[in-house]
């Protein structure tokens, strides 16, 4: 059985990082992109600007905000304009892009004891180690600590890894807990209403006691923050020291019969579902 190591074995963000610490602060036009897409045809330019790499979509918008941006030859001046992806003609300063979709998102299920880095000065194991000839290009979609386990994503989509790690796009996470102990019979309850920890309040989406054998339980959690060690804390505060944890989903995505150390493309369906839970 793992045990729960101290800080030293954990991710390179160092003490006190949180996901949310390294993101920007949302942007007023961050609110609208939630929103869905009407049904008029074509897609909005700055979704396929964005999604072809020029930058986040805030960006896309402020360059067609400053002239910078033409559609078959015609500078765009307005916003919410929409294109046929298949045949606009599109540059930036005059200079043509090439707009068709080339990302691409891995599922991996992160084995114990790799870090969440691309690559690591101490030489300890990577993430990045792990994709290889795969690695150039991608970002992870937030953090495992070294001692977790399970589904991590990871993906050439900059936009798409922003929105899914952003505390404000809520993306709820699965995780399944190997603790000490049993639990009490309103844990879900108090865990639902909220535990105050060193750093704020937190509170689950659903938790689920999955079995309980020989002084030993499994929980599963879900919950759609992504502080330092959150799952782990939220546990020790009500008594319950984690021994072993796995993500199994992120949103739709689900970790399923992955096997330890394996990675896998996501679908377009899947990719699709990722987008529209964070409003790309
Ligand atoms: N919560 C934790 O405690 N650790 C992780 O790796 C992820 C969530």
């Amino acid at each position: 059985m793992n045990t729960t190591p101290d800080d030293e074995s954990t991710t390179e963000g160092g003490e006190g990082w949180s996901e949310d610490m390294e993101l920007a602060p949302l942007h007023p036009r961050d609110a609208q992109a939630a929103e869905p897409d009407d049904d008029r045809p074509g897609e909005r330019l700055q979704k396929v600007l964005a999604r072809a790499g020029v930058g986040s979509r805030r960006v896309c918008e402020d360059m067609i905000d400053e002239g910078r941006i033409s559609v078959n030859g015609k500078v765009v001046t307005v916003q919410g304009m929409r294109v046929d992806p298949e045949t606009a003609v599109i540059a930036i300063d005059g200079r043509r892009i090439d707009i068709k979709n080339d990302k691409i998102t891995y599922a991996m299920n992160k084995p114990f004891g790799v870090i969440t880095a691309m690559s690591d000065d101490r030489g300890r194991p990577t993430v990045g180690d792990m994709m290889g000839d795969l690695a150039a290009g991608l970002v992870h979609v937030g953090r495992l600590d070294q001692d977790t386990e399970g589904l991590l994503l990871l993906t050439t989509d900059g936009e798409l890894a922003h929105r899914l790690a952003h505390p404000s796009y809520e993306v709820k996470k699965t995780y399944l807990a190997q603790v000490s102990g049993s639990v009490p019979r309103d844990l879900g309850r108090r865990l639902r209403n909220g535990i105050e920890l060193e750093d704020g309040p937190v509170a689950v989406d659903s938790f689920d006691l999955m079995d309980t054998h020989a002084g030993q339980s499994v929980v599963e959690i879900v919950l759609h923050e992504g502080r330092k060690h959150i799952v782990r804390r939220l546990l020790a505060e009500v008594g319950l020291p984690v021994n072993r944890l796995t993500r199994t989903a992120v949103g739709p995505i689900e970790l399923a019969r992955m096997r330890t150390g394996t990675i896998r493309k996501l679908t377009r369906s899947e990719v699709g579902a990722l987008h529209e839970l964070v409003g790309l």
